[in-house]
């Protein structure tokens, strides 16, 4: 009861519970045509994604120039590239739509059409106030975490109407950090820029509905200086081409992809031979070529672990969800890696349990994503236990010892007081979120058998692909599957403030 109570309260405050009414939704008398929310309805990142649409695809053509070497060299966190993009969104109307929204931080728009119509920027109106024609307007307040591109389309969208909108914009790059501070986003670095965008970040480089629950699929153009690659999610779309001493990379991602998972990452990368998992998804990898030494060798064993990897997990999760693989392994550092969809984003090497884990998500996290972010222990608890059953299958700690090594050490009230399963804006990467969450599945996987917790696995990747779930969605198949009462089980592991003593 106690930590009913605790649970309930840590709810409150992060403001969870029942999603707040879509203020885009159309009143019953009122007008027809309405503006679409400026979020999606995330408590975590309110105004994160948009309401009243949906993307079908992106398509991201994209100018980048790398920083200027100085010397003496620009201290790190004054560096500075220069991005210039065409994004030509396609979209849905999912209402009547008299406005709608898309994210984009730090960029300035320079032209924006919709459906081929020229639409005039102008400076943001008051609240209500009419405005005339087909206009757009850039709200960008980083005290508030508000970046907000309002597009006033005319004539208006009905529901179910498509619409083309092409967003002209540009604007130096930097190095932006997210809620916590991390760096995320477009990273500049000193020879190119790491792309990694979870939770929100994507909206630092192209204009999106950044939020996992309105997936797309995308093509790309980045053109950069020549000499330099550019690499971004799925397979090349031909050659690069070069011209007047730049280069157009050309990618193609045809799987449904949530934006945090988008990459165009840029460097002195040098590719790798492709190789092939037994299945015949191809392994595409781009290894900067000043990484040397022990984390070069660390990196090469890694990357030569792939295509076993993927054998591995196939036996386990089933067919790998995407066409293709690989790895982008940066000299630079933000700190962690990325299970970028398809192509996952190292920090200065690649260390073999990090890419089991990144490899994994492409099944937990990448094919099924969160629907919301408080359930992101679906998809660092199952990479962490993924890790945990390719370290077993490679020889090396059983499952069952990485999950002993796990609980048997004393720790803190306060790690135990955590609620994994909405951990906070603040806990989206807590240590509690991926390990106490490899706890969880081990032993529920105790508790219901191997043949019960592979059969429900395999069903929640198959009833959820190219899509969302939620924690209570993840219960229910496990709970159809095994034929048992599992709420008290995941109370115990999921939100009980203290050390789970029963499984
Ligand atoms: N999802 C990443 C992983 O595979 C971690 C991302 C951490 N991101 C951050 N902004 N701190 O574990
Ligand atoms: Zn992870």
């Amino acid at each position: 009861l106690a930590s009913a109570s605790l649970a309930a309260a840590v709810l409150a405050s992060v403001g969870a519970g029942a999603a707040p009414a879509e203020p885009g939704a159309r009143a019953p008398g009122g007008p027809r045509f309405t503006a679409g929310a400026d979020g999606a309805g995330d408590p975590y990142f309110p105004r994160a994604g948009n309401g009243g649409y949906d993307v079908s695809h992106y398509d991201l053509d994209i100018d980048y120039e790398p920083p200027t070497a100085t010397v003496p060299p620009t201290p790190l966190a004054q560096i500075r590239g220069r991005l210039d993009g065409v994004a030509t969104i396609d979209l849905v109307a999912r209402q009547d739509l008299d406005r709608f929204n898309l994210d984009l931080r730090g960029m300035t728009v320079s032209a924006l059409t919709i459906n081929g119509k020229r639409a005039t920027g102008i400076a943001p109106p008051a609240d209500g106030a009419e405005v005339e024609g087909a206009a757009y307007w850039h709200v960008q307040d980083a005290a508030a975490r508000q970046w907000e591109l309002t597009v006033q389309p005319r004539p208006k969208l009905k529901a179910g109407q498509s619409a083309r909108v092409v967003v002209t914009y540009g604007g130096e790059t930097t190095r932006p950090t997210d809620i916590e501070g991390a760096l995320y986003g477009w990273v500049t670095t000193r020879d190119g820029a790491m792309v990694v965008g979870e939770p929100e970040g994507s909206m630092t480089w192209y204009p999106v509905s950044d939020h996992p629950r309105d997936k797309a699929t995308y093509s790309f153009e980045i053109t950069v200086p020549a000499g330099k690659t550019a690499v971004a999610n799925g397979l090349p779309d031909g050659d690069p081409v070069t011209a007047g001493g730049r280069t157009t990379w050309s990618w193609e991602a045809p799987d449904q992809q949530a934006s945090y998972l988008t990459t165009a990452s840029v460097g002195d990368f040098v590719q790798r031979p492709v190789t092939m998992s037994a299945s015949g998804v191809p392994i595409l990898d781009f290894v900067d070529s000043k990484i040397a030494g022990n984390a070069l060798a660390a990196t090469n064993a890694s990357l030569a672990l792939q295509p076993r990897m993927i054998d591995f997990f196939e036996s386990r999760f089933g067919a790998y969800p995407f066409n293709s693989f690989g790895s982008i392994v940066d000299n630079d550092s933000v700190g962690y890696a990325l299970e970028t969809q398809t192509r996952p984003v190292y920090s200065s090497s690649a260390g073999q349990g990090t890419v089991a884990h990144e490899l994994a998500h492409q099944w937990l996290g990448n094919a099924v994503s969160p629907d919301e972010w408080r359930h992101i222990w679906l998809n660092e608890g199952w990479a962490t236990y993924a890790a945990w059953m390719w370290t077993e299958e490679n020889g090396g700690t059983t499952a069952q010892q990485a999950f002993a090594n796990w609980y048997a050490p004393a720790r803190t009230p306060a790690y135990w007081a955590l609620p994994i399963a909405d951990p906070g804006a603040l806990g989206l990467f807590a240590t509690q979120v991926y390990n106490r969450g490899a706890g969880t599945l081990h032993a529920l996987r105790t508790k219901v058998g191997d043949e019960v917790f592979f059969a429900a696995t395999r069903e929640w990747l198959r009833r959820y692909d190219d899509s969302t779930g939620t924690t209570d969605d993840f219960i229910a198949v496990f709970e159809e599957e095994s034929g048992q009462d599992l709420s008290a089980f995941f109370h115990t592991w999921l939100f009980a403030p203290e050390k789970p003593t029963s499984w």
